[in-house]
């Protein structure tokens, strides 16, 4: 189902199970991770989000019944003065160890200040009971509170004061002058990479105007042939003793003038499949070379779902946007095209391991 709606003042419009519940799709298709979850039956507090100016528990309220409704998450009160004030309280009275509850509960504190104003210790601990906390106690929660809504009075207008939103990429920035709602596959995911390119702007976008020639720079990629905007071809991923290869078929469209381009393609290998949008921008970048905008958003299904979860994609994403910026800078510099060689998700999975434990 489709479901419109404004998240941190943002317009979407999203694809999503009728029974995905708006946690799950805030945190794992918007990736806005500050949305906690904790008991996922309405009583902990942790996923607390505004859903048109009010708290809403998201693990228990449908995605698809918050069309038209204006969402706010943790990510979104940067700019409000009461969760400012609230956060530095927060910070002084120790209100928080490992800050699991921390974002339901601030989402709710900032309701109580502002609903009832000053008001007694026996208020606010009511009023803040729908909010657990398993390792900090209450008792620097409340002062924190306490210091916050001392001389205040109850105020009927809470609006969130316009979210600093996260640095917008120019690929965002011109979808939100041209009100174009994200569109994302049911149950998928988004997210942005950029990287640097040692080739000029007009040299990298050139290249990636060449399909034929980008696809040899992707590992695992595979462009059997080109029709107008409509392309068809694979992409290899193996894991372990899971292989599979997606082939699939998609339309590809590119603007000169802002150095875009954009691919929509679906596939499948047996069991699974694939369907995705990737976004690209050419911008100019440091030192007479370019950066490189990517924009994906992509939904798995079958027995490769599981590796689709956005956390982990975003890291092996990361490395393969860098492997492809280095093939496409070799090839912009003439060296010879890279050997085509499936996208080893084991490799990538163990490389990202060693990192993490390496600290890089
Ligand atoms: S995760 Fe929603 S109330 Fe506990
Ligand atoms: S700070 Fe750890 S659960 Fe509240």
């Amino acid at each position: 189902m489709q479901v419109n709606l404004t998240v941190n003042g943002r317009p979407h419009s999203l694809l999503v199970e009728p029974r995905t519940h708006l946690a799950d799709m805030l945190r794992e298709t918007l990736n806005l991770t500050g949305t906690h979850l904790g008991c996922e039956q309405g009583v902990c507090g942790a996923c607390t989000v505004l859903v048109d100016g009010k708290p809403q528990r998201s693990c228990i309220t449908f995605a698809v019944d918050c069309g038209g409704a204006e969402v706010t998450t943790i990510e979104g009160f940067d700019a409000d003065p009461t969760m400012t004030a609230l956060r530095e309280a927060f910070s002084a009275h120790h209100a928080l160890q490992c800050g699991f509850c921390t974002p339901g509960m601030l989402v709710t504190a900032r309701d109580v200040v502002l609903r009832l104003g000053e008001t007694t210790e026996a208020r606010l601990r009511e009023e803040l009971a729908g909010n657990l906390c398993r390792c900090t106690g209450y008792v620097g929660i409340v002062d924190a509170v306490t210091a916050v809504a001392a001389g205040r009075q109850p105020q009927a207008q809470q609006a969130v004061v316009a979210t600093a939103a996260r640095e917008a990429a120019p690929l965002l920035q011109a979808a939100e002058r041209e009100a174009t709602p994200t569109l994302m596959p049911a149950g998928g995911a988004m997210l942005e990479e950029r990287v640097a390119l040692a080739a000029a702007p007009e040299a990298a976008w050139a290249a990636l105007a060449d399909l034929r020639r980008v696809a040899t720079c992707l590992p695992g990629a595979q462009l059997d042939s080109i029709e107008g905007e409509r392309v068809a071809g694979r992409v290899g991923v193996a894991l372990g003793p899971i292989k599979a290869s997606f082939a699939g078929t998609g339309s590809v469209t590119l603007d000169e003038a802002s150095r875009t381009g954009k691919l929509i393609g679906r596939g499948r290998d047996g069991a699974s499949s694939a369907e995705g949008e990737v976004g690209w921008q050419v911008l100019p970048g440091a030192g007479g070379g370019s950066t490189l905008v990517v924009q994906l958003s992509w939904r798995l299904t079958g027995p490769l779902a599981q590796f689709g979860r956005a956390a982990l994609v975003r890291d092996l994403v990361r490395r393969l946007a860098q492997q492809f910026a280095a093939n496409l800078d070799a090839m912009v510099a003439g060296q010879a095209a890279p050997p085509a060689r499936p996208l080893g998700l084991f490799a990538l999975l163990w490389g990202l391991l060693k990192a993490r434990l390496l600290g890089r």
